[in-house]
């Protein structure tokens, strides 16, 4: 994973690019929302929420739940999880955690590269559903690149399961420039539908090339570890706190408000924290 830690000045000068007058709403009338639209036109919140840990004792499961649950109520409604997180653990936890609101939630979920040869897509994709106790995916990702070689494979397999109604759309994670185009090159492999990648204020590797690739394509980047795994070089940063002073807004929340600046961003915190989901969630509306 490329790193580039700013230096404090150029750190407070990417955040301070945020400084300017937040939206505000006229009387009676709902904040404006930051969402990004998926290549087929479909439309989300441009916060989401990540459970890499959820359902596996970080916090108790109780607050867990309330923080994942609040969080959908106020319009963080893409939920990110994978296979592997807790070995099924997170799948299971979220399965429960929104049985009832299905229709509320865009559920994405992840194959692991090594789940890919012969039918495993397929038997993955089944296991998958199964924890999350549902009968489709919104989104379905391969979690790290597998070699070149095996994308016109990987891409008619993701393509069945989509014909067959089983994920609404697919996408990849971890890959770079050079996959991508490698991927596009493939037949299908133009339905990508994002590309889930690491980026924070402490982390802008991908503003070389990666992001203006996808962005040039209208292929939206779903943003990983969007508070640099609550570094508290951010989540507690004095010049993001100054900026969420003014806005009645957290340091959190001005650092996720920064990642989607840009409109082709989702940004997936994980919290399991309700309060730190309150703050998260208003990174929404803030301009
Ligand atoms: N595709 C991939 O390869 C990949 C890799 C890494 C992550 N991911 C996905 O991205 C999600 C997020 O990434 P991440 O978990 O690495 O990092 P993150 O979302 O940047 O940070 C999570 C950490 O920040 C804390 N936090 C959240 N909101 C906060 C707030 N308002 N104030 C202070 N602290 C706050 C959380 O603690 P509390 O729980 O106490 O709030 C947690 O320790 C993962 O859950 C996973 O779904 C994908």
């Amino acid at each position: 994973m490329n790193r580039h830690p700013l230096s404090r000045r150029r750190f407070a000068c990417a955040a301070a690019s945020l400084a300017v007058p937040v939206a505000r709403a006229r009387a009676g009338e709902a904040p404006k929302m930051h969402t990004v639209t998926f290549p087929d036109g479909t439309t989300v919140p441009a916060i989401g929420q990540g459970s890499w840990h959820l359902g596996q004792g970080r916090h108790p499961r109780a607050a867990e739940e309330e923080a994942l649950r609040t969080g959908i109520a106020l319009g963080m409604t893409v939920i990110d999880t994978a296979e592997n997180y807790g070995d099924g653990a997170s799948e299971q936890f979220i399965g429960r955690a929104v049985e009832g609101w299905r229709d509320k939630v865009f559920l994405v979920t992840k194959v692991e590269p090594e789940n890919t040869a012969g039918d495993g897509i397929a038997r993955a994709c089944r296991a998958s559903l199964g924890r999350l106790r549902t009968d489709y995916l919104d989104l379905y990702l391969l979690h790290a690149p597998v070699a070149v070689s095996s994308f016109r494979g990987v891409v008619a397999k993701f393509e069945e399961l989509r014909e067959s109604g089983k994920i609404r759309r697919w996408g990849v994670s971890n890959f770079d420039v050079r996959q991508m185009e490698a991927l596009f090159r493939v037949p299908g492999g133009d339905r990508c539908a994002t590309n889930q990648v690491g980026y924070n204020l402490r982390n802008r590797a991908i503003e070389k090339d990666l992001l203006p690739w996808c962005t040039a394509r209208k292929v939206p980047v779903m943003a990983y570890s969007p508070l640099a795994t609550g570094n508290s070089a951010v989540v507690r940063d004095p010049d993001l706190a100054k900026i969420g002073a003014g806005r009645g807004a957290s340091a959190a929340a001005i650092a996720l408000a920064w990642v989607v600046r840009g409109g082709n961003v989702i940004a997936i915190p994980e919290s399991g924290s309700p309060e730190h989901v309150k703050e998260n969630a208003a990174a929404l509306t803030i301009w």
